[in-house]
């Protein structure tokens, strides 16, 4: 057995999160741990790397007692951490981040820049992909954000790899690569604890699972020995009720134009949005849903074509000008763009709000409260004190703070990008309730989503992009996986009605 994690336990100011559990790995396996928000996953991942000390219990690595190790020992020993926020350092160049705190030099002292790179060059090339060592890290999308941090494990020959919800910005291509790899890797002898929401690739690729309930250890098995439905019922501790069918709604007059919008990242994008309707936008990787969901918001400028909202042509792009028009946005990629770490949860909570009412005379603390604990309570907020740092907050956690900080504004039109990212099966259909909710309420939503079976249930229309321009509209009736993938692969030609 490579680890042994055995009885344990941790509290976070006198608060258990881990009662008492244990977790074994096998060489070349890859064990899937599994949990709602907020059971404990990162926390025991965080004490196996030296992040965290526990109170009790013992872990041995390799036939090490490496209890209570430092995060240096850890990656001594050969364990990677690929945390579910990846931490690299944006404004640096690639091998820059691969090296950080190990650089190669001679014996002067100076950088080996030029065999840093042919060795940035090496595992990329082990790995499959194409990215230049001396790009910012800024300058890479997602997914090869991801690949640099696996390539940093492979490069420190890594025996256990922690993936800590490793999919949530990748497309299914992007994701058929990461399985590719992380098969290979199998097959050298590597090890993966692989840490996901999404049943259907823990059953593609995982060989055993841990579940863990409110920081207590509930099973482990062999995958091909269970269902999705087993280990689902077994994570929330019954089976899922709270399932919903789409309904058709009575939809108001349009409230968004889209009119002729280009901008770098997309061409020639018209859409008519109608209050009350939920419109979603997927796409590839790159596919300039994203970016058309910025330039709503104000986030970015196009280089031609207007937006009227309620028939008013918008005008000057800024945030704040959307933000006034009564346009929320919830950004993807939380810890960039939404996280404001030194704040309380309950301050994240309301910043947008803040920010739209600094003509109010005062706020009242005292209404926050009440309003926070409704949030709390309909999006199952798992949190002890709001006054807490945000960052003390388990990742799905904290994506509920992000949602909630724009339902807190007055926005008529809600764009959110990748809403449910890292959000747990249970907590989904809340926020899938909520969606609706807001829709017969008479707001206007709409979504980006690389998920169809998320798509399928909450939109109207879904406009699936590629390259940079609307490859098809689709009508609720006509949303299928196949219908999806064939325009969002450009496997038809471009013949959607606009
Ligand atoms: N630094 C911290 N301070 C206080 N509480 C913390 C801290 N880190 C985690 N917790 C608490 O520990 C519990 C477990 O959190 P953890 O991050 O391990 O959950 P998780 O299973 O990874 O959830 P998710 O699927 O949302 O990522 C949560 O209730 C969280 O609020
Ligand atoms: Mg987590």
């Amino acid at each position: 057995m490579l680890l042994l994690m055995k009885d344990i336990c941790k509290s976070f100011v006198g608060v258990p999160v881990l009662k008492g559990v244990d977790l074994e790995v096998e060489r070349g396996e890859v064990h899937a741990l599994l949990g709602e928000n907020g059971a404990g996953k990162s926390t025991l991942m965080n004490i196996l790397t030296g992040v965290h000390r526990c109170n009790e219990g013992k872990v041995v690595f390799d036939g090490e007692d490496i209890t209570n190790c430092s995060i240096s020992k850890s990656e001594s020993v050969g364990i990677a951490f690929v945390h579910q926020e990846l931490n690299l350092f944006n404004d640096l160049r690639v091998y820059e981040n691969i090296f950080f705190n190990k650089e190669l030099t001679n014996k002067l002292g100076t950088l080996k820049k030029h065999e840093m790179i042919e060795k940035c060059n090496e595992v990329f090339k082990k790995l499959g992909v194409d990215i230049d060592p001396t790009a910012t890290v800024d300058s890479l999308c997602a997914s090869d954000k991801q690949t640099l941090e696996i390539a940093k494990a492979i490069f420190f020959e890594a025996h256990l790899l922690i993936l800590d919800e490793p999919t949530t910005a990748l497309s299914n291509e992007e994701i058929d690569h990461l399985f590719q790899m992380i098969e290979d890797l199998k097959k050298e002898g590597r090890s993966f604890v692989f840490i996901s929401h999404k049943m259907p690739e823990i059953f593609r690729i995982a060989d055993r699972y841990t579940i863990l309930r409110n920081g207590e250890m509930i099973e482990s098995g062999f995958i091909s020995s269970t269902t999705p439905q087993q280990v689902t019922a077994k994570m929330v501790g019954s089976s899922l009720a709270n399932s919903f069918d789409y309904e058709k709604r009575p939809l108001g007059n349009t409230v968004l134009k889209i009119d002729n919008l280009s901008s770098k990242a997309f061409e020639d994008v018209f859409l008519d949005v109608k209050k009350g309707e939920i419109v979603a936008f997927t796409g590839l990787q790159g596919s300039g849903a994203s970016e058309v969901l910025q330039c709503i918001f104000g986030e970015i400028t196009p280089s031609e074509g207007c937006i009227y909202i309620k028939g008013q042509k918008t005008g000057k792009n800024s945030i704040h000008n959307s933000m006034k028009h009564g346009v929320g946005f919830l950004p993807s990629n939380r810890k960039e763009n939404s996280v404001l770490p030194d704040m309380s949860i309950i301050e994240n909570m309301y910043v947008s709000e803040h920010s739209l009412s600094s003509q109010k005379f005062n706020i009242s603390p005292k209404q926050e409260k009440t309003r926070y604990d409704t949030m709390k309570k309909n999006l199952g907020i798992k949190a002890n004190d709001e006054k807490d740092l945000v960052v003390s907050l388990s990742g799905g956690n904290q994506q509920k703070v992000f949602f909630a900080r724009w339902l807190n504004t007055d926005a008529d039109i809600l764009l959110f990008d990748n809403p449910t990212q890292g959000i747990d099966v249970g907590a989904k259909a809340e926020i899938y309730k909520l969606i609706l909710h807001l829709a017969y309420q008479g707001k206007t939503i709409i979504f980006n989503s690389l998920e169809i079976p998320e798509v399928m249930r909450l939109a109207d229309r879904c406009v699936v992009f590629y390259s940079g321009r609307i490859a098809a509209i689709l009508n609720h009736d006509d949303i299928t996986e196949h219908q999806v993938m064939m325009y969002a692969t450009n496997a038809v030609l471009n013949n959607g009605e606009k």
